[in-house]
């Protein structure tokens, strides 16, 4: 064995086992064959694609170790039976950049989560964690330079640099985002002078949505301030790119934002890096060497690279709207968007929200093309999934996370087609092997809290879109362009994430079992009985019953519906009853 042959037999063997609790199985011998040495970190232009053979041993060859830690994870989702099956695999990933995005400060994330999250993202074969640092609520950096700034929960470098090494050895980069000029009035609690256009609160604000002051772009103490973070985040992560924001800064003219961020480009260029922001940054006197995070639309991946700017796509893929997987799953980063936009505008589940998705289509603009014609487009580096974390914390973010990450990650790694149809079986399937594995702890969840509601509970899920965040007055007041009243909003970030809604997967597999059931023409009456059963169960949870009386009362009509008993209609009975929905009423609708 060669000495990088050896490094890696001594990662599967040490670091993996202990970390991901997966051993190979009893009598399994694994050779490698990796062609470069070891790095200390990956970065984006690295090869991660392997061959895995089976025969008498298991043997790995690659041309980097991090292709050879990924043929192990493809080894972990196999079971013994299946490589006697197999015979040999050649993969190879189709987007170099396949993130998740975890912001870090709406609620904190410890460590000990994000290491958790490192080991699912391996399992999947995703390779980028983007850690959203600093926003409106907190300071989650615990900078030498600004140390005023922290707030009490933030990570300091040594716990950045440990994570930063335990990403490495599972082949993931690890990208910081200090978001600049806005999203920052927690910076102002502490440097009230730089703030603009008005006096800052006395401390970071608690609540969510787009604040209208920020960063004075300028006061030359703001650019010295923002250079210096910088060059400290550089210092600690050693990867190639650093985002550096940009988006929903709303106070600042557009010529005087594009001039900070020009700013800011040339900044994180002279540290030796690669710039990344939102899609608001795109304008025609951006450094094209700039990478583009596209999330309000599409469009905005398009305009990007018909600019000459390379992107990473995150549109599609925000895990914080309690989308069904499907909806992730026909996006690809690098295909038309126009069927999958189609196919979301009729997916009955959005249906309640479909007002707040033309909201935001038509709102996100790009007045700052055409510019000057690009020497050459730029390319789709991959893409990112996205979790904000207004509604998640420690307890809850797995669930929100893998329930529909391990589909949107076979769009990023690409290669071999999938099969749609069997989306949700295999979601079911790859939920149970995290669970057994132990390779993410499970969350608490509603139905174990209270298993004689599990009939109805199991039913439910939360409303999507933004409509939990904006509650159903703010909802309304922004989708018929009335504009904010940010005041009036259910959540905070003080609010506790503890109940029955925050504890529901954003979709539910029962709920998809019930209605393959009701199409297949299966019979019902289990199902029927358990959804007559929960209305009397409710009674005894006197303190449940504002919150999830109506849903109940509408799923007894849904089974009186699917009984034969009643004429009602059913796509009323979906809701949504406050912040849940009742999806199978949909199934039910169609089939009468
Ligand atoms: C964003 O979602 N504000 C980037």
């Amino acid at each position: 064995m060669t000495k990088a042959a050896n490094t890696i037999a001594g990662r599967a063997t040490e670091r993996l086992e202990r970390a991901v609790r997966w051993l190979p199985p009893r009598g399994w011998t694994i050779r490698f064959r990796v062609q470069q040495q070891p790095k200390p970190v990956p970065a984006l232009a690295d090869d991660y694609g392997y061959r895995l053979r089976f025969d008498d041993a298991v043997c790995i060859e690659a041309e980097t170790e991090w292709g050879a830690l990924t043929a192990l994870a493809t080894l972990c989702q196999l079971g013994a039976a299946d490589t006697l099956a197999v015979g040999e695999i050649s993969d190879a990933p189709r987007f170099p950049w396949r993130g998740l995005m975890i912001d870090t400060v709406r609620h904190f994330i410890s460590l000990a989560h994000l290491q958790y999250t490192l080991d699912a993202m391996w399992f999947y074969k995703l390779n980028v964690l983007h850690l959203h640092l600093t926003d409106d609520q907190g300071f989650r950096f615990r900078s030498r330079a600004y140390p005023e700034l922290a707030s009490a929960d933030a990570y300091c470098a040594a716990e950045l640099q440990a994570l930063i090494a335990y990403a490495a050895d599972r082949g993931i980069r690890v990208v910081a985002e200090l978001d600049v000029p806005g999203h920052t009035t927690s910076w102002l609690a502490a440097h009230p002078e730089w703030s603009f256009p008005d006096k800052p609160a006395a401390a970071p604000s608690a609540r969510f949505g787009v604040h209208r002051t920020c960063l004075d772009v300028r006061n030359p103490d703001v650019l010295a301030a923002v250079a210096s973070l910088l060059e400290e985040l550089a210092g600690i992560f050693p990867d190639q790119f650093l985002h550096f924001g940009g988006d929903e800064a709303i106070s600042i003219g557009a010529a005087a934002q594009a001039k900070f961020h020009r700013h800011v480009v040339e900044k994180v260029t002279k540290l030796g890096k690669r710039a990344l922001g939102w899609d608001e940054c795109l304008h025609s006197t951006l450094p094209r060497n700039t990478a583009i995070q596209a999330w309000r639309s599409m469009e905005a991946r398009d305009v990007a690279l018909q600019a000459g700017f390379d992107c990473v796509v995150s549109a599609p893929y925000y895990l914080d709207l309690f989308y069904p997987a499907e909806v992730h799953y026909s996006f690809r980063p690098d295909a038309d968007s126009v069927a999958a936009e189609r196919a979301m505008a009729r997916n009955p589940r959005l249906a309640h929200v479909r007002q707040g998705l033309a909201w935001m289509a038509q709102s996100a603009t790009f007045p700052n093309f055409p510019g000057p014609p690009p020497r050459s487009a730029g390319r789709i580096l991959g893409g990112e999934a996205c979790l904000w974390t207004e509604l998640v914390d420690d307890e809850t973010l797995h669930t929100r996370v893998w329930s529909r990450m391990p589909a949107i990650a076979e769009r990023f790694w690409g290669g071999a087609e999938s099969n749609a149809d069997d989306l949700l079986a295999r979601l079911a399937a790859s939920r149970r092997t995290l669970a057994e594995r132990g390779i993410v702890p499970e969350d608490r969840n509603a139905t174990d809290e209270f298993p004689d509601l599990a009939p109805l509970l199991e039913m439910l899920e939360p409303v999507k879109w933004y409509r939990r965040l904006l509650g159903s007055a703010e909802f309304e007041r922004r989708v018929s362009g009335v504009g904010d009243s940010v005041e009036e909003r259910p959540y905070d970030a003080n609010t506790p994430l503890r109940r029955i809604v925050d504890r529901l997967a954003p979709e539910s597999l029962a709920s998809r079992r019930a209605e393959a059931d009701l199409a297949a023409g299966v019979p019902m009456q289990e199902w029927i009985a358990g959804w007559r059963r929960q209305r009397v169960a409710l009674q005894n949870h006197p303190e449940l019953l504002d919150e999830l009386g109506a849903a109940s009362d509408a799923l007894a009509e849904i089974a009186a519906l699917v009984a034969g008993e009643s004429n009602a209609d059913a796509t009323a009975l979906a809701g949504p009853f406050g912040e849940y929905l009742l999806p199978i009423a949909y199934a039910v609708a169609a089939s009468h």
